[in-house]
């Protein structure tokens, strides 16, 4: 079954940054703000809902893709064990990290790296829920996904809490989605630019000051 997502369109500019507290050593790097902490908490409320509907009594793995991955995935399963707790029907869930480089400034260097996590080995024959931040291209996530295939897991779905609107898209769209962005570089609430803005409460979009202050020269 098709799921639903918030899609934010183009021409739709967020909130002005004075309208948010926002820290003071990323004021100048940042356009506006696109999706405030407490939309993002709301929405992540309603994956968890549809996560454990869908997954009825079996067991799952939670495998986050750090680092971006973090702030979701954490919020997600703290949703999740609300709900275990609070009602007749529960799904008992596992977690697991996987660590993977593919990002140098904002291009995509095309091909993924595990550089860290628990040996994939364990995700034999578990029905696993892979967590993500963004889904930009695709090409990451579909590199993952034979990764994953090649250890022989029950079933793989994936949750990402942003797709990225863009023509490079190979295709491949998540099974859970919490918001469809414009084709714009983001940051906050663990999305990164080379490390930087993961310390930042909203999902914002970077200015060009940003990109400039923070990029990797190569
Ligand atoms: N922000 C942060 N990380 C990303 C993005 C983005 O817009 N796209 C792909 N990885
Ligand atoms: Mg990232």
């Amino acid at each position: 079954m098709a799921k639903s997502f918030i899609r934010i369109d183009d021409n739709d500019h967020g909130y002005a940054l004075a309208q948010f507290c926002i820290p003071k050593h990323y004021e100048e790097d940042l356009d506006h703000v696109l999706i405030p902490a407490g939309l993002i908490n709301d929405r992540t409320e309603r994956i968890a809902r549809d996560i454990v509907e869908d997954f009825g009594h079996e067991p799952i793995v939670g495998l986050c893709v750090l680092k971006g991955g973090y702030k979701f995935f954490t919020d997600l399963v703290d949703k999740i064990q609300i709900l275990n707790r609070n009602s007749r029907q529960s799904v008992q869930l596992a977690v697991d990290f996987i660590r993977l480089k593919s990002y140098v400034n904002d291009s995509s260097t095309g091909s993924i790296e595990v550089i860290g996590g628990d040996n994939l080995e364990n995700l034999k024959g578990k029905n696993v829920l892979v967590v993500e931040d963004i889904i930009d291209t695709g090409r990451t996530m579909k590199q993952l996904l034979e990764l994953l295939e090649s250890v022989g897991p029950k079933s793989v779905k994936v949750a990402s809490l942003l797709v990225k609107r863009t023509k490079d898209n190979v295709g491949y769209r998540p099974d859970y989605i919490g918001f469809e962005v414009p084709n714009l570089f983001v940051v906050g609430y663990a999305l990164d630019f080379n490390e930087y803005f993961r310390d930042l409460t909203h999902i914002c979009v970077i200015n060009e000051n940003g990109k400039k202050k923070y990029s990797t020269k190569s």
